[in-house]
């Protein structure tokens, strides 16, 4: 039998012991024994909840009992999450983590160690939520050269937009509202200025690859920056604006960006709405493929990690086989990156700014705002476009 620890008890880690206890003889047919919780690791006690008499506040009971063989860390940021983990590595337990902040920091470094332990460091919640995204990069698309990941990464920005672009309404008042509903965090920094998609898109391109893609080199852009403009100028044009995390290979260069932007009807990413979650993957064989599902939620993450924690059981070596070099792969700047783009002017400017943009189409939209769709450009000669024509906003277009 084995015997599980959860580092954490917030969301995510009251959920996978939730599922670990609604689901016992189901995961005993899976993984050929129960595995129960024997700890829960946490600063407060928890009364009155599943994991009253499972609290220790102390890292060592965990690392020192031998009845413990699979970890999971629940607890987010990387102190002290990292050297927990990797004490737990260090003595022989199989890790399993929802902590996407961790797996982009330390990821490579702790597989490496788990490897030279003979144990498992998985971490397929850290990424899409419930969508098995990296067991699939890791297994299913192996025959492939993967050309491009792009997805919507992140379920409290699509929620936001979603609710922008359906019920015309202003980023403020939706992001207080997603607030009280507890998908936006009270905190939303990560989420709206898109760091959390950036993490994610950093750790699916670092396995597609199976070298270090540094999140920081990834050029980001949030959802704040959206006007009811751009929002106004999608749904005329039938389409929606959706904040895109995407990594390219082309002739051997690598693309990555996080950024809003208008996709049309005809994209399958349109279609994506509310906090769900989708991810475009295109191999040289395989074609262009996606993968859609719950990116977020108690129930789908933990249903995540507890597959993790089931395969960590079983003794599959799926670590073994996952290949993550320290090897840094080098990101391309977005000078050159080729594109249409959406913009937004001053009706007054209308021909001024066709002509810089090489622009033919023209939509009026509110407050003497024109909404026009650019030829494709750099993105460098676009920003010298619009420094001299002076716009309202811009949004790219996918
Ligand atoms: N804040 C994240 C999201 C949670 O909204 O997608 C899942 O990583």
């Amino acid at each position: 039998m084995s015997k599980a620890a959860i580092m954490g008890y917030g969301t995510i880690g009251s959920g996978v012991l939730k599922v670990l206890m609604m689901n016992r003889e189901l995961i005993k047919r899976s993984a050929g024994d129960y595995i129960d919780a024997k700890y829960v690791l946490d600063l407060k006690d928890f009364p009155g909840t599943p994991a009253e008499k499972l609290i220790t506040h102390n890292i060592d009971d965990i690392v020192n009992d031998p009845e413990v063989d699979i970890v999971v860390e629940t607890m987010g940021g990387t102190n002290p999450a990292y050297p927990f983990v990797k004490k737990c590595i260090e003595a022989g337990k199989s890790v399993c983590t929802s902590n996407k902040e961790l797996v982009e920091k330390h990821g490579q470094e702790l597989l490496e160690l788990a490897k030279t332990k003979n144990v498992d460091f998985l971490f397929e919640a850290s990424c899409g939520g419930g969508i098995p995204v990296i067991r699939a990069l890791n297994c299913a698309y192996v025959a492939d050269e993967i050309e491009e990941i792009s997805g919507i990464l992140n379920g409290t920005t699509n929620f936001i937009l979603t609710k922008m672009l359906k019920e015309g309404a202003a980023y403020a008042d939706v992001l207080r509202e997603a607030q009280d509903m507890g998908i936006a965090e009270r905190n939303p920094e990560a989420d709206v200025e898109g760091h959390d998609p950036c993490r994610k898109i950093a750790i699916l391109s670092s396995v597609a690859y199976g070298k270090n893609v540094n999140f920081e080199s990834i050029y980001t852009e949030g959802i704040t920056g959206i006007t009811p403009y751009d929002m106004e100028f999608a749904k005329k044009r039938g389409g929606a604006i959706k904040l895109i995390a995407s990594f390219r290979e082309k002739e051997g260069k690598y693309y990555a960006m996080v950024s809003p932007f208008f996709v049309s009807e005809d994209n399958a990413l349109c279609a994506v709405n509310g906090a769900y979650n989708a991810i475009y993957i295109k191999g040289n064989a395989v074609g262009s493929t996606m993968l859609y599902g719950s990116g977020a939620g108690m129930m789908e993450t933990a249903s995540a990690v507890v597959a993790d924690v089931v395969n960590a059981a079983r003794g599959t070596g799926e670590t073994k086989r996952v290949v993550w070099l320290p090897e840094t792969l080098k990101i391309e700047g977005i000078d050159e990156d080729r594109r249409s783009f959406m913009v937004c002017v001053q009706s007054d400017k209308v021909a001024q700014a066709k002509e810089a943009f090489g622009a033919a189409e023209s939509v009026e939209l509110s407050g003497g705002v024109t909404g026009l769709i650019t030829k494709e450009m750099s993105e460098k000669d676009f920003k010298a476009a619009s420094d001299k024509v002076g716009i309202v906003s811009r949004i790219r277009v996918k």
